[in-house]
């Protein structure tokens, strides 16, 4: 009793050791494995997810549906009713949130929503469980449980009235203890099950405490089995923070059949959804929303991004431009500023990117576009927010970006912020590929940009596309990119 043990996650892709390597073994980075430590309070460790979770289920379905013996391929039902089915959510928000789930909600499946605290999660599963109990699309109101592990019923009730939602077969039930949770669940039978949150739940018997990794596998574990032996989609939420100091959810990762992300900026009301995996369907869509007082409302005409923000009237200004860059498949944003002046002594400054690199942009722009920059004092500036690594940069190279902004403060033209480049500028001037270009095109489509500078190669692989109402402009190379923005 009170001994600890440690275990090993890795932050970038979820791995769990019992052993500390120096690297993770599964993803082979160094430096990424976080120790967490635990005590070993609980009742010995006896009892698993997958135990309490038979034994509930087993208690619940008619005498031998429970259990699976293995099947004829010729047998299996793989009929259109049966497996390709998915709930369709009704709506312009259940429509966004269908869209990143795969085209809606599939029986069965452990759907689980990370994102970091304060972002929205609970706001958006509120309002996606009346959806579901509605059941507009299919003609017929179900039950549809939340379990709150955070905040109490009339909690959850208050912030319902204030979204205006009062749907009456959406069920609420504050409780942190999965057996408790499931046999209340067996009991409504519900059309969905939603957990709020991984982090709050425990698994009586199993090690450890609440929130700790052991917990979180083990409750993920039992939920699983109940969603597939159930068919009830289960989804759970989970806080999860870009610096993986939370490594609960990202080990959940491997297990669930579907992780999609939350993300926002502090200063903005834009929310993206984003499916990071996807057992059912593409991981390529975006769900755009805005947070009202009233909850969450999805953004159909996503320019108004760009339209809405304070800092839109600066977007015009010469020098600065706002970048998208990405990480897997999460997306950033970021400020770039650049300032060209005539000077008696040339010099140049930057801040947030390599000054070699710096350099070589320079160099490539007055050689290769003809630009004089040779007479100018040159400041440059990368600011990015405070959840974006140093590191983060550097793979990125967001230095086409910087081009972009160095070309507009030089030429003292503003970027038309409607319009957004995607590639890489080689030595020779000529753009390049950049890794996903068809992920990013339809990012930057996604978020009203009307046109898009692609570099040549990129072409064939865009080809046949949609990108909705966005131009592809494509350009061989930065005197071409020259005569077609400015
Ligand atoms: P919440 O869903 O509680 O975040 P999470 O579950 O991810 O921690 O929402 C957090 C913020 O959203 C909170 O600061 C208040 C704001 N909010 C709105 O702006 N409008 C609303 O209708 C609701 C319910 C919340
Ligand atoms: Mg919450």
């Amino acid at each position: 009793k009170g001994k600890s043990k440690s275990t090993w996650v890795c932050t970038e892709c979820g791995y769990t050791d019992g052993q500390w390597w120096g690297y993770c073994r599964e993803c082979d980075n160094v430096n990424t494995m976080k120790e967490f430590t635990e005590s070993d309070s609980g009742g010995g460790g006896k009892t698993s997810g997958i135990q309490v979770s038979e034994r509930i289920v087993k208690a619940w379905l008619p005498k031998g549906t429970g259990d699976v013996v293995p099947m004829r391929l010729t047998d299996v039902n793989r009929g259109v009713n049966h497996s390709d089915w998915r709930l369709p959510l009704s709506g312009p928000f259940g429509m966004e949130v269908s869209r990143v789930l795969g085209g809606g909600l599939v029986p069965g499946s452990l759907v689980l929503v990370g994102g970091d605290p304060g972002v929205g999660k609970s706001t958006l599963m509120l309002q996606i469980a009346a959806i579901i109990a509605e059941g507009e699309e299919v003609g017929k109101a179900a039950p549809v449980l939340y379990v709150s592990g955070e905040e109490s019923v009339e909690q959850i009730g208050n912030r319902a009235d204030r979204m205006e939602i009062d749907t009456e077969e959406l069920f609420l039930y504050s409780s942190t203890d999965i057996e408790d949770i499931l046999q209340k669940a067996q009991v409504l039978s519900p059309r969905a099950l939603i957990i709020d949150s991984i982090q709050t739940v425990y698994l009586m018997g199993v090690a450890g405490s609440a929130g700790g990794i052991y917990q979180i596998k083990e409750c993920t574990t039992a939920l699983l089995r109940f969603a597939k032996k159930t068919n009830i989609p289960v989804f759970l939420i989970g806080h999860v923070t870009k610096s993986g100091d939370i490594a609960g959810p990202r080990a959940l990762e491997h297990i669930v059949d579907a992780v999609i992300y939350m993300e926002g900026e502090q200063y903005s009301s834009h929310r993206l959804l984003r499916a990071f995996k996807n057992r059912f369907g593409s991981t390529d869509e975006l769900g755009v929303f805005e947070m009202s007082p009233c909850g969450l409302k999805a953004v159909t005409n996503s320019s108004q991004i760009f339209l809405s923000e304070e800092r839109s009237d600066s977007e015009f200004l010469a020098g600065l431009a706002i970048a998208v860059i990405m990480d897997g498949s999460r997306t950033f944003v970021i400020e770039i500023q650049a300032l060209c002046a005539a000077e008696s002594s040339p010099s140049r400054q930057v801040n947030g990117v390599q000054k070699g690199r710096a350099d070589m942009i320079i160099s490539v722009l007055m050689k290769q576009a003809g630009l004089k920059l040779q007479s100018n004092v040159i400041h440059g500036f990368l600011s990015f927010s405070d959840k974006v690594s140093f590191d983060l940069l550097i793979r990125q190279n967001p230095y086409s970006k910087l081009i972009r902004v160095m070309l507009s403060s030089f030429l003292e033209f503003p970027i038309p912020n409607n319009v957004a480049f995607i590639g890489e500028v080689g030595l020779s001037g000529e753009l390049r590929m950049v890794p996903k270009m068809e992920k990013r095109v339809v990012t930057v489509a996604k978020l009203g940009y009307k046109k898009c500078v692609v570099p040549k190669a990129a072409e064939k692989s865009l080809h046949g596309l949609d990108f909705g109402e966005m131009e592809i402009l494509v350009c061989m190379n930065l005197k071409e990119v020259i005569n077609t923005v400015f």
